[in-house]
């Protein structure tokens, strides 16, 4: 017999020939029991060395596609029977219903996309993180990991971590804890997906601020959880909004998502109280709560918790940088253990790599010094563009006040989000509307100013654009 394949000069002959001989036979082109060449016909017929057939045939007949292979000849197996023939046809893979209703991942920026002048959230500044720090406690790692048994880990994370971890929010957040009440998560998206895990029964009622973070809502609807949106006003979620049968209550107290202002004591002692009536928890997500810029500290909502009821989230994302995927919950003691079961479902546990060098990186200083300096830095930027929104953009736009954080919100007057977004679109400036965060798309517009990863002089060219831009329409 004749075999037809091609084979591509560029690349290495022995895997080519195999997959076309292997998916030859799979698609039932070759039949079973049908005679193959033998390898020494096929190497001249495709002017290739013997020993690559005879690797591949080989290789075909030790994984049952082949029987035999000698004087007699080659023959394909009869293990395929049954499929040979078939023509290969792409089957529609239909995943639960509740994931059609999850829109796509949130939009990443493209590989080298120019992000000097772009506003985009939850981006920080690299450049100001001491990597020369980072490296010692980076080895240090690899030092301890090499001591270490060959087993798995603890579920909840490293010790020398989980101890940093309560060390820095007792004193920088209030929260009083042990360093084993702490679970070190892939994040704070990941501690609250787990939380939902635990949490959310299908039907169960989860209460969301509106606007609000779309993925904490979106993990909870995956779980098949009814989420109802509760309106944020100047103080936070309204309290008095939330359903009466709503089992978990996911809030960002420091810093609302996407607004900006921190939730009033008022309104955090209530939420407490409602929470506890009610026998619900309360997610805090404090993603970016450690940076604070006037006014008196906001203290986190757990060191209100008399009752037991919040869950603090924690996470490196902006203290770091967001790929470390390094967060922590922390969690009243009854639910610790079966977080710790989900925790070993989903993946056993974290990078431990990760956890040593960030646990180093902690006790030793580093990370303290490195939020000191990322403070200063960002608390110029921060002033640089709170002067544009209240001076010659007022008349666009007002800023929402708020304490802490690593982005500025300001609502807009008499202009669309849209027109806003395409009015920078054009100078090569990225600006970003709110309303993807409003439940519904729809509320009042405005702009989501993530400002810590462009220096001064970018948000100064920026702005100062823009307001030219804005002025000769
Ligand atoms: C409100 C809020 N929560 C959670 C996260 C996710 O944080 P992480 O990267 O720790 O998963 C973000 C990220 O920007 C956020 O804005």
């Amino acid at each position: 017999m004749d075999l037809q394949l091609t084979i591509d000069e560029r690349q290495g002959l022995t895997v080519q020939l195999y997959r076309q001989l292997r998916a030859a036979i799979v698609e039932g082109r070759l039949a079973a029991g049908q005679r193959l060449p033998s390898t020494r016909e096929l190497a001249s017929q495709l002017a290739v060395s013997r020993k690559t057939t005879l690797e591949v045939y080989e290789k075909l007949e030790a994984e049952g596609f082949l029987a035999g292979h000698g004087a007699k000849g080659s023959f394909v197996g009869r293990g395929l029977a049954s499929s040979a023939g078939r023509r290969p046809v792409s089957i529609d893979i239909v995943p639960a219903s509740v994931w059609r209703s999850v829109p796509e991942a949130l939009a990443m920026p493209r590989a080298g996309a120019d992000l000097r002048l772009d506003f985009r959230g939850g981006v920080v500044d690299r450049r100001i993180i001491d990597f020369a720090a980072w490296r010692r406690a980076i080895a240090h790692a690899v030092r301890l990991q090499a001591r270490m048994p060959g087993t798995y880990r603890d579920p909840a994370g490293e010790q020398e971590l989980r101890l940093a971890i309560s060390r820095y929010v007792g004193m920088q957040r209030a929260v009083a804890c042990q360093w084993n009440d702490v679970l070190v998560t892939a994040g704070a998206q990941h501690a609250i997906n787990l939380i939902a895990r635990v949490m959310v029964e299908p039907g169960d009622t989860v209460a969301v601020e509106d606007p609000g973070y779309p993925p904490a809502s979106q993990a909870m609807r995956t779980l098949g959880a009814r989420v109802v949106p509760v309106p944020v006003d100047g103080q936070g979620m309204i309290v008095d909004a939330i359903p009466a049968d709503a089992r978990v209550i996911y809030v960002t107290p420091s810093h609302q998502f996407p607004l900006g202002m921190p939730m009033s004591l008022e309104r955090r002692v209530a939420l407490v109280e409602a929470a506890a009536r009610r026998g619900a928890v309360v997610i805090e997500d404090d993603y970016d709560g450690e940076f604070r810029f006037d006014g008196r500290p906001v203290e986190s909502l757990k060191s209100l918790d008399h009752a037991g009821v919040v869950i603090y989230v924690g996470s490196f994302s902006k203290t770091m940088f967001p790929d470390l995927r390094v967060g922590y919950a922390i969690a009243p003691p009854s639910l610790m253990p079966v977080l710790l079961k989900a925790r070993q479902l989903e993946d056993w546990h974290g990078c431990t790599l990760t956890q040593l060098a960030l646990g180093r990186f902690m006790l030793e200083g580093d990370f303290a010094r490195h939020l000191r300096r990322a403070q200063r830095i960002y608390a110029r930027r921060r002033e640089a563009l709170l002067g544009w929104i209240g001076g010659a953009l007022a008349p666009w736009m007002e800023v929402v006040p708020s304490s802490s954080g690593i982005h500025l919100t300001a609502l807009l007057r008499g202009t669309s989000e849209a027109g806003m977004v395409a009015h920078a679109a054009r100078l090569g400036i990225g600006l970003h509307g709110i309303a993807p965060f409003h439940a519904g798309g729809q509320g009042p517009g405005g702009l989501l100013f993530g400002y810590a990863g462009m220096d001064v002089d970018d948000i100064n060219a920026a702005m100062s654009a823009l307001v030219s831009e804005l002025g000769s329409q």
